[in-house]
């Protein structure tokens, strides 16, 4: 069995035994585009292959955020190699019950725009089950999509995401294994992932229609995509756990070739890559140490000074024992190594020894930026550190990556337009509130109503930074380009995007950089702002000023940083915490039933703390001083990437 991250070509499934721990074959990925780019490969070579032969290539198709990229690269490959879909043949895995066509959120307009819309397929050769047939039709309708399946000689090639529930299709929990085509009702939780694409809850369908288990499992082959730390729990449950209808996609285990692609975050939870000691003999590195010596504490529920040589023995890491002189030793390390990463100084302290801390004593006063793809996530993320920053005299700059604007709800541009009008009545914002009067549901802002919404976050930005002591003329507002659709799909990067992140950067010639390190959803504003970060510190990294340039990720509201990972921890006095909560207060539009909530109901001050809290609570049961609250950072180092 593989152990480590591949980006080589995958071996076939069919030479793939089952483990102890694991039950259907898969490949990781250093990324989500490497992965992509492997499968849409595959794909392009069965449909050559078989236009060869001069048959037909019948392919099952997904949709959703994962198998973006693999499209993109099919049209790449149909415009510049010449690869033609003439003898392809495609049925779409499912449709939202009711849905119109022209509808933005149907699958059958995603289709369109990511794929069929640029390629030569005969029109007659696609399939997408009919989101209007009516309730009644259904049945038959199915029936009838199952025969055309057969019809077309069987599926090939199936392409699946997956979904939290562990749903493939639409075919959530409770799904049988012999299961066809079908009208079916959503979970919850799918209905909450789809919520901030259909601008809240109450506007995503209850129903769908799905192709059943059994259609997806006749496929001679199946690939199963899946990116990011979101889904890295099913996943193992899906790959880890036994078979069962809870968590559909486990049905793959019993299909002789299928795969699953995934990237290094939606791996991460898997046996073999997060407790490899479990599986095999490893070679003990000293994060690799660190990492098991810290998840050892936590099982045992000890702190690491404690820690005994039978505990080590008990837990499968004798082996670890054996290399090292004793578990005084390695707990001893451990435990300094934590230690050392707690710091009140995260700009580095002035005349100190720092050969033991985070960050460099030099130089003193250092200019800083914070990077926040939303007009928000620097107090919300690293309000305290952004407070101790400042109050310790470095110059720091804040930088909004994107305008924000999407997530501002009607209702409060309304009322600041009519704010506006009741000192002086003007066009503009009459326009304004008529133009939203009008709007009716699906409908994009106006280019005008999206200039108001973003100056409204810009003016909650101010007040923020302002409170926290910083001169305007240290915040900043990119509006990269890539997030101005006007809508929750959003443009690929582009180089404009990029040259506007060099431009900056190369005008304040930071000391230290901090950025959203977000690495779950790749489609997501967070991930999209980091690679631009990523590529504007690439092209940088040649300037002289940049060697001097040190680079720390904070995770969005989402999630944190584990234990063993974090580099910094900046802890929070009970008075600091409150500073921070009202900094998070200045940003008013995104305060209760904000539009893109997800599943978690806690506003997002109370997320914010609740997570402080217990990154400081994880550290003490460690065996460390115990602080009110902890905001934390991983360094980046964009020499080595
Ligand atoms: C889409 C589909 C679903 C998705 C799944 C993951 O046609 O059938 O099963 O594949 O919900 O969605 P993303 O890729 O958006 O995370």
């Amino acid at each position: 069995m593989k152990t480590d991250i591949q980006s080589i070509q995958y071996e076939p499934a069919g030479q793939f035994e089952a483990t102890r721990y694991e039950k259907v074959h898969n490949v990781i990925f250093q990324d989500s585009k490497q992965g992509s780019l492997q499968v849409a490969s595959e794909i392009s070579n069965l449909i050559r292959e078989k236009a060869n032969k001069d048959q037909k290539c019948v392919l099952g198709l997904a949709t959703g955020s994962s198998p973006i990229r693999v499209y993109e690269e099919l049209v790449r490959m149909h415009r510049e190699e010449g690869l033609s879909f003439k003898n392809v043949v495609t049925f779409n895995l499912d449709e939202y019950h009711p849905m119109e066509r022209s509808n933005i959120q149907s699958y059958h307009y995603f289709m369109h725009q990511h794929l069929f819309d640029h390629i030569d397929i005969a029109s007659e050769n696609i399939h997408i089950p009919d989101g209007m047939i009516s309730f009644q039709e259904a049945q038959e309708y199915c029936k009838e999509y199952e025969r055309k399946i057969e019809e077309a000689g069987g599926l090939d090639f199936q392409l699946l995401g997956i979904g939290r529930t562990g749903h493939i299709g639409f075919n959530e929990p409770g799904s049988h294994y012999n299961s066809a085509t079908r009208d079916i009702t959503l979970d919850y939780v799918t209905r909450i992932d789809a919520a901030s694409s259909f601008k809240g809850l109450e506007n995503v369908p209850r129903k769908a229609i799905t192709m059943g288990i059994r259609t997806i499992k006749k496929a001679n082959r199946i690939v199963l995509l899946a990116w990011g730390q979101n889904k890295a729990s099913v996943i193992r449950k899906t790959i880890e756990g036994d078979v069962s209808s809870e968590v559909p996609a486990t049905y793959l285990q019993e299909h002789a070739n299928t795969t699953f692609v995934l990237d290094k975050e939606a791996a991460s939870q898997l046996t073999r890559i997060d407790t490899p000691w479990l599986v095999q003999n490893c070679e003990w590195t000293r994060d690799l140490t660190h990492k098991a010596v810290v998840w050892l504490s936590q099982k045992k529920d000890k702190p690491v000074l404690q820690l005994t040589d039978k505990d080590y023995n008990d837990m499968g890491m004798s082996d670890l024992l054996s290399s090292e002189q004793s578990s005084y030793e390695i707990n001893i390390r451990t435990f300094n190594r934590l230690q050392h990463t707690i710091t009140g100084w995260p700009g580095g302290k002035p005349n100190a020894d720092d050969t033991n801390r985070p960050e460099r004593a030099e130089p003193a006063r250092k200019r800083v930026i914070i990077f926040s793809p939303h007009p928000d996530d620097d107090v919300i993320s690293m309000g305290g550190t952004f407070d101790r920053l400042v109050s310790q005299g470095h110059e720091v700059h804040v930088v909004y990556q994107t305008s924000g604007n999407i997530a501002v709800a009607d209702h409060e541009a309304v009322k600041a337009a009519e704010v506006a009008n009741s000192m002086e009545p003007t066009g503009t914002f009459n326009q304004v509130l008529e133009e939203i009067r009008e709007k009716t549901e699906g409908d994009f802002d106006s280019k005008l109503v999206r200039r108001l919404k973003g100056k409204i976050r810009r003016a909650e930005s101010i007040a923020a930074t302002r409170y926290l002591g910083i001169p305007d003329g240290q915040v900043h507002f990119l509006d990269l380009p890539f997030y101005e659709t006007g809508t929750i799909k959003k443009k690929p990067l582009e180089k404009e995007d990029i040259a506007i992140m060099n431009t900056i950067i190369e005008e304040i010639k930071p000391h230290q950089i901090y950025a959203a390190g977000d690495l779950a959803d790749p489609h997501g504003t967070h991930r999209v702002c980091l690679e631009a970060l990523f590529a504007s510190l690439d092209s940088l990294k040649s300037s002289p000023y940049m060697k001097d340039c040190w680079v720390w990720l904070y995770r969005g509201a989402w999630h944190e940083w584990d234990t063993h990972e974090i580099e910094m921890a900046v802890p929070m006095s009970p008075a600091q915490v409150l500073r921070k909560r009202k900094a998070i207060f200045f940003h008013q539009t995104q305060k209760d039933g904000v539009m893109f909530q997800g599943e978690d109901l806690r506003e997002f001050w109370v997320r914010a703390e609740d997570r402080n809290k217990e990154t400081a609570q994880r550290y003490q049961s460690l065996g460390l001083a115990s602080y009110a609250a902890m905001e934390a950072f991983v360094r980046y180092d964009f020499f080595t990437g």
